[in-house]
């Protein structure tokens, strides 16, 4: 005859499968979902445009970010980490990126919103580069699952420029 013991041992076990297959079927499901995220990024104003003394240029700017993320959630989502990002080349290097802004999406409820806002981290170029430079703002997103691989994607938006002069 088995021993209390041992029945419930051998209950968690089943429990404990269980809830790995569950898991891993959480995690190709959501392989299926084919997610539709849209956004726009206006450049509402450039505030200020300056060299700092030692020479890098800096842009102050604000955004208008508008964005439906609500396609990315699905039951298995705990939350998505996003951030816009001026993206650009320059001489010295093929690709610079600076992250402007950035939040934390907790729900698909919060997952469709605008916000208008100045960039709430600093844009300085690594030199002077940002006269009349042509950028994109992409608006880059990290899914983390509740169970499963995390995952990111971007959406590029093209066709920003900054002015010739300082102002
Ligand atoms: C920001 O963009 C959204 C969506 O395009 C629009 O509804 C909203 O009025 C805009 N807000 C500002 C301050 O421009
Ligand atoms: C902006 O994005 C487009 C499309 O991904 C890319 O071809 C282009 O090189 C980018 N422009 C800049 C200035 O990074």
């Amino acid at each position: 005859m088995h021993t209390f013991g041992y029945r419930a041992n051998a209950l968690v076990t089943f429990a404990v499968t269980i809830l790995a297959v569950m898991c891993a079927m959480a995690s190709v499901s959501d392989n299926f979902n084919t997610p539709a995220p849209t956004s726009e990024v206006k450049v509402l104003n450039i505030n200020w445009f300056q060299k700092q003394p030692h020479g890098n240029d800096e842009v102050s700017l604000t955004l208008n970010i508008s964005a439906d993320l609500q396609s990315l959630f699905t039951w298995n989502t705990k939350q998505v980490f996003v951030f816009v990002a001026a993206e650009y080349a320059t001489p010295e290097n093929a690709f610079n990126q600076v992250s402007l802004w950035d939040g934390i999406i907790p729900t698909k409820e919060h997952a469709k919103f605008w916000i208008h806002t100045t960039n709430k981290y600093r844009f300085i170029d690594q030199g002077s580069n940002l006269r009349g430079k042509e950028f994109n703002l992409t608006l880059h997103w990290h899914v983390m699952p509740k169970t499963g691989k995390m995952f990111a994607d971007k959406i590029v938006m093209t066709g920003y420029r900054l002015p010739e002069e300082y102002r």
